[in-house]
């Protein structure tokens, strides 16, 4: 479903202490895409996000899914519907008893019937690694902080929404644990998820998103595919890239044949491929 922000300003507080957290914000991504939003601390990720599943009203300009207004064309039940987001940390908000009930519990609300429930479930529990039969009965307090996260994401995605809303969904996992949710978050957007993800990983970012928005103070600062923007200084604006990628991008621009990599490994192994042809060139 695509989404458009047209010249959207924001600020949290009353009267005086009113202070911008979005300006004049215009964005749009098409429906199917998947993009990531950068910048410093502060420069308003989160704002976006809420703003886009109307947890805050914009005080002026539009957001807009699908051509329905979020806030006067849209009703909050059928958002809901269409919209799951991953809050930071959503592992802190699990309470109940097993992982199938915690699973369960945003599409009891949303009055998903019975069978329904059950099969997106056991859907939403294997595709985020676990064996359902094994881990549907435990309580989720019993998990580990990474898969806890894993079982709070399982019960966002269970409704099969159509756009996913996620905040710094990678933070505190580990290097496994982050590239397993980076294929995870992959195959969502290949099944037609259309999905905004905030991130201060920029090798998650390189590795899952197709489109990068960085903002900076409030205001958007670029925009583009990832790969390009990556490929162009960010660090105004915090932004470094994967060290793999600055390496690659380094070396490719003093003439050495290689592709831009985002991992360490597909670096090394790049490069001592360009090493074997240049030899066997000069033979
Ligand atoms: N509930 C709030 N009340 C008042 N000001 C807020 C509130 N939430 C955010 N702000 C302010 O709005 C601005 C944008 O905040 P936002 O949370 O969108 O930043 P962010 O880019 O997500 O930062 P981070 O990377 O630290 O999560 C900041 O100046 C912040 O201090
Ligand atoms: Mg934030």
């Amino acid at each position: 479903m695509p989404i458009e922000f047209e010249g959207v300003s924001f600020s949290y507080g009353e009267g005086g202490s009113k202070a911008p957290a979005l300006q004049d914000f215009s964005w749009s991504l098409e429906d199917g895409g998947f993009a990531a939003i950068m910048g410093r601390t502060g420069s308003g990720k989160s704002t976006v996000l809420r703003l886009l599943c109307a947890l805050a009203k914009p005080d002026s300009g539009h957001i807009s899914i699908d051509g329905r207004d979020v806030f006067s064309s849209l009703p909050r039940r059928e958002l809901r519907k269409m919209m799951g987001f991953v809050f930071q940390f959503p592992e802190y908000q699990l309470f109940e008893t097993t992982v199938m009930r915690e699973v369960c519990f945003g599409m009891k609300n949303l009055g998903f019937p019975k069978a329904e429930m059950e099969e997106n479930a056991r859907w939403a529990i294997e595709k985020m690694g676990f064996d359902f039969e094994a881990v549907r009965g435990v309580s989720p307090m019993a998990l580990s902080g990474g898969q806890k996260r894993r079982v709070a994401i399982a019960s966002v995605i269970a409704s099969k929404p159509k756009i996913l809303l996620l905040d710094e969904p990678t933070s505190g996992l580990d290097p496994a644990e982050r590239r397993k949710f980076a294929d995870i978050l992959r195959s969502l957007n290949s099944e037609g998820t259309t999905i905004v993800m905030v991130s201060h990983n920029s090798e998650v970012v390189c590795e899952t998103a197709k489109d990068l928005l960085v903002l900076k103070d409030g205001k958007k600062w670029k925009e583009g595919p990832v790969c390009d923007l990556f490929s162009s200084s960010l660090s105004a604006a915090g932004i470094l890239p994967p060290p793999a990628f600055a390496l690659s991008s380094f070396l490719r621009a003093r003439g050495v044949d290689l592709p831009p990599c985002v991992r360490e490994e597909d670096f090394l192994s790049s490069l001592l491929e360009a090493q074997r042809r240049r030899k066997n060139g000069s033979r």
